[in-house]
């Protein structure tokens, strides 16, 4: 049984995509810090999947903490790289946090990799790489803009590091994944998103205020240049993304891949504005939602959707979910496990 270590692993997507893995018989073992999700996660995944994965709770930014875990896993056959902090809001007032936690985990694990004979990494990117792109759908080949912010531009400069170390050796290959908006939950509503205090996100932020927690639901404004005037976003079923994990990391066991380092984009390939979100919310849950138009939110890109093909033809992978029933997964997590402020 090949075994992965799935670093961020009872974060939001680590966590889904830990259930993919097994589901498809792969050992997991989860490294996470728990700075930002709760060991009652790895709960959720052994209800789903009857596995409880191996866990070791560490931060990759303390070298001698990973060489000790890799000591005692040695037999690693890939590693999903997930572990990094992702508040593009908090990033923007601690930039050095966000650059020392997301860059020196990366450099970490790039250096001791090779010294475990792990050749293969599978890294959690963004969208945000491509900022306002000029052409949409966006494709892989778009120019990356300057980032609008230090998370954004810590996943920009992972990806140089990760290029410039597989062009300077032949021990690591490597696929970055660049997600769009991943939302929703599992079917089980076992395991799912997990804000911390007020969600940045927009679809935890509608439950949240759908079930009672949030007063009011803020549309960051409708004078954007889109039909709607509000903006646009590619928004894709957290268990879709999840999938298409355990497709890259077969890629790079069984040395698939066409070249040692692929980026492939991960969406729907759909565009959806913020107020189509909310009116198919309404209409899936039968409730209306409370909420306003306000002022733009500072660095929002105004419209950003993906062109899908590289992924669809090259991993043989589609995202399958329809926004409907996307929203109504999330709906259910949410009513299932609401999380009052603490
Ligand atoms: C979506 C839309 C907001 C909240 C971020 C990260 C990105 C990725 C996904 C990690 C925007 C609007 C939001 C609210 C609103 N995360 N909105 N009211 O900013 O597209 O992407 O999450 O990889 O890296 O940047 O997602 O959900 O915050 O916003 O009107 O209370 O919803 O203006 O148009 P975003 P989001």
């Amino acid at each position: 049984m090949k075994k992965i270590l799935v670093t961020g692993g009872t974060g939001y997507i680590g966590s889904h995509t830990a259930v993919e893995l097994i589901s498809e018989g792969y050992e997991v073992v989860i490294a996470d810090n728990l700075s930002n999700s709760k060991i009652t996660v790895l709960d959720g995944i052994e209800k789903i999947t009857g596995t409880r994965p191996a866990f070791e709770r560490i931060d990759l930014c303390d070298g001698q903490g990973l060489e000790s875990m890799l000591q005692k896993h040695g037999d690693v056959s890939a590693v999903i790289h997930f572990a990094a902090y992702k508040a593009v809001g908090e990033s923007v007032g601690q930039p050095l946090k966000y650059y020392r936690n997301n860059l020196l985990s990366l450099i970490n694990l790039l250096e001791l990799m090779p010294l475990y004979s792990i050749e293969n990494l599978v890294f959690s990117s963004s969208c945000t790489v491509y900022g306002q792109p000029e052409q949409l759908p966006v494709t892989e080949q778009a120019p990356v803009q300057p980032a609008t912010s230090p998370y954004g531009n810590t996943k920009q400069v992972s990806e140089e590091i990760i290029r410039d170390t597989v062009a300077a050796s032949n021990a690591i290959k490597s696929i970055a994944l660049r997600y769009f908006n991943p939302i929703g939950a599992h079917a089980s509503a076992l395991i799912g998103e997990l804000p911390v205090g007020v969600p940045n996100n927009l679809v935890p932020f509608i439950t949240q205020t759908a079930i009672g927690i949030r007063g009011q639901l803020s549309v960051f404004g409708n004078d954007y240049h889109t039909p709607d005037g509000s903006c646009i976003r590619d928004y894709i079923h957290v268990v879709d993304l999840a999938k298409a994990h355990v497709v890259a990391v077969r890629r790079l066991i069984e040395n698939k891949n066409r070249t040692p380092f692929e980026v492939f984009n991960l969406g729907t390939g759909r565009g959806v504005s913020v107020l189509e979100l909310i009116r198919t919310f309404e209409k899936v849950t039968g409730k209306p939602l409370n909420y306003r138009i306000t002022d733009r939110r500072p660095g929002d890109t105004e419209q950003v959707w993906a062109d899908t093909s590289f992924a669809n033809k090259e991993l043989g992978w589609q995202a399958r979910s329809t926004l409907e029933e996307t929203l109504r997964s999330a709906w259910e997590w949410e009513k299932q496990h609401h999380q009052p402020e603490i």
